[in-house]
């Protein structure tokens, strides 16, 4: 059991004991004459203080409690409750628009990010502003126009450094095991092979950076204030992690500083593709097109390779990452068209899940189809089915059809450096490896909240080509 599922046992368990105390005291009669989730669902509705007892169902059964709250809504925007607050969800054009084009004095994309991670708690004291801006968008810039417009350089470098971090990985499980767990390897060990320092304490301490915010977060998040300060202390070790990351970059940031006018560069880390890599496992007879199409562009970008592009996008919708996108929260109350109100500390989001397996947007929604998004003769905007209503080559388009990438002024900068990493890694395995998965039955991912991630302990089998 890893630390993630440990917490999540743990919260179960408080939650069971408080649902079990609610309904000795006051149910006790319904229980018996009706069956147990009749009850528990009244006793959710009706007891004072319920919005936290309901939202526990939101941290446990996050997607499907959108999932259902979407299927009954018919279109029109409804309300969820998490522990702390309630989430509006759109999902028409029309609501969609005003969310992402609404002031950021309004709704906000930062408030949110701040309420997840709880920085004040869990990044020693840092003050993140509410609202984007505050402190400029330096990092947009750096991410959206620098990074983005230094790749054709750095392409060529990144998918050596995957290539030997790949060939190093498989070879070290090959010697200890018959396979790669993938959900450690492709989340954190592909970050650790763009890592520029060779540093084993900072590359440790920087795979454990981020589950350590995110754990920490989650318990500040459901515990009384007071104890936010001593819990984020424990659940980070008294942030172990990021001294250590500042103690390695500090020397490094300010030897970069000093060679700027030298012109030395960067290297910066990479998202995970370990979903499309398991759609490959599931789905082989993806192999031979995606070899063929690399054969003639062995190092894909943007447009070169629509093959490898419609898979990853159909991994992105299948797999659907978070069943939620285009997160604000409401500094201000909000009012949507037709009247529906968030109220101030609560979110509007997209149930973005829900909506990319809506047979309304997608024919036969739940089955893969990795050429979905490759361009169909005689089909054009207007087809029934959304992939074809978008320029389906682009693979970092971000369209009110498609919002993987959210929208609007926030809309992701590092979706055109995350897209390259995710076509690199693809390509390297195609290129030089066969691959399977161990115990295809067993299941892939688990979900909190919102988020829907590869399952730890899930093998994935590398044979050299
Ligand atoms: C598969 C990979 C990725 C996905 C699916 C993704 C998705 C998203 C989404 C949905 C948002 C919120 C947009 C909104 O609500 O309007 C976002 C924002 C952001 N993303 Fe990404 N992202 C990815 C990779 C990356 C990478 C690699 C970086 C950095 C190199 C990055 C940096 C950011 C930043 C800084 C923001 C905040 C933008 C702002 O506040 O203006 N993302 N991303």
């Amino acid at each position: 059991m890893n630390a993630l599922e440990a917490q999540k046992t743990f919260l179960l368990l408080l939650a069971s004991l408080a649902i079990l105390c609610v309904v000795v005291q006051s149910s006790l009669p319904l229980l018996i004459k009706r069956n147990l989730e009749h009850t528990l669902n009244h006793i959710l509705q009706y007891t004072p203080g319920s919005r936290f007892i309901r939202g526990l169902r939101y941290l446990i059964n996050g997607p499907k409690t959108v999932q259902d709250g979407y299927s009954k809504a018919g279109g029109k925007p409804f309300l969820i409750a998490t522990p702390t607050n309630n989430h509006l969800l759109v999902s028409s054009p029309t609501h969609i628009e005003e969310l992402v084009t609404a002031p950021s004095i309004q709704l906000s994309l930062h408030a949110v990010a701040k309420e997840m991670l709880q920085p004040k708690y869990t990044m020693r004291g840092f003050e993140w502003q509410d609202q984007r801006g505050v402190e400029g968008t330096g990092f947009v810039r750096a991410l959206r126009s620098l990074l983005t417009a230094h790749l054709p350089q750095l392409l060529p470098k990144l998918q050596l450094i995957i290539r030997k971090g790949l060939r190093d990985e498989v070879a070290q499980y090959r010697r200890k095991d018959s396979g790669l767990n993938i959900a450690r390897s492709d989340f954190a060990d592909d970050q650790k092979a763009y890592c520029e320092a060779q540093n084993t304490p900072f590359l440790e301490a920087a795979l454990r950076f981020p589950q350590d915010v995110i754990i920490a977060a989650e318990l500040v998040r459901l515990m009384p204030n007071f104890l936010a300060p001593f819990v984020a202390r424990l659940a980070t070790q008294n942030h172990k992690s990021s001294k250590v990351m500042f103690d390695c970059l500090v020397p490094i940031v300010e030897q970069r500083l000093k060679c700027r006018s030298l012109n030395h560069k960067n290297s910066e880390k990479a998202p995970t593709s370990t979903f499309s890599l398991v759609d490959l496992c599931v789905f082989p007879e993806y192999f031979a097109p995606l070899r063929e199409e690399l054969e003639q562009n062995p190092l894909p970008v943007e447009g070169s390779t629509p093959r490898m592009d419609s898979f990853l996008k159909e991994s992105m919708r299948y797999n659907s990452i978070d069943a939620i996108t285009c997160r604000r929260k409401a500094l201000d109350t909000f009012t949507f068209s037709g009247g529906y109100t968030v109220k101030v500390g609560d979110w509007a989001c997209v149930p973005q899940q829900a909506m990319m397996h809506d047979p309304q947007y997608y024919e036969n929604p739940a089955a893969f189809d990795g050429f979905r998004f490759l361009p169909k003769d005689g089909e054009k905007s207007g087809a029934k089915d959304m992939a074809q209503n978008e320029n389906p080559n682009m693979f970092t388009t971000s369209s009110p059809n498609w919002l993987i990438w959210g929208s609007g002024k926030t809309v992701c900068p590092g979706r055109f450096y995350g897209a390259a990493i995710m076509r690199l890694i693809m390509a390297e395995v195609l290129q030089s490896y066969d691959c399977s998965l161990r115990d295809p039955k067993l299941p892939r991912t688990m979900t909190w909240r919102s988020s829907i991630v590869p399952r730890e302990g899930v093998i994935m089998l590398f044979q050299k080509r």
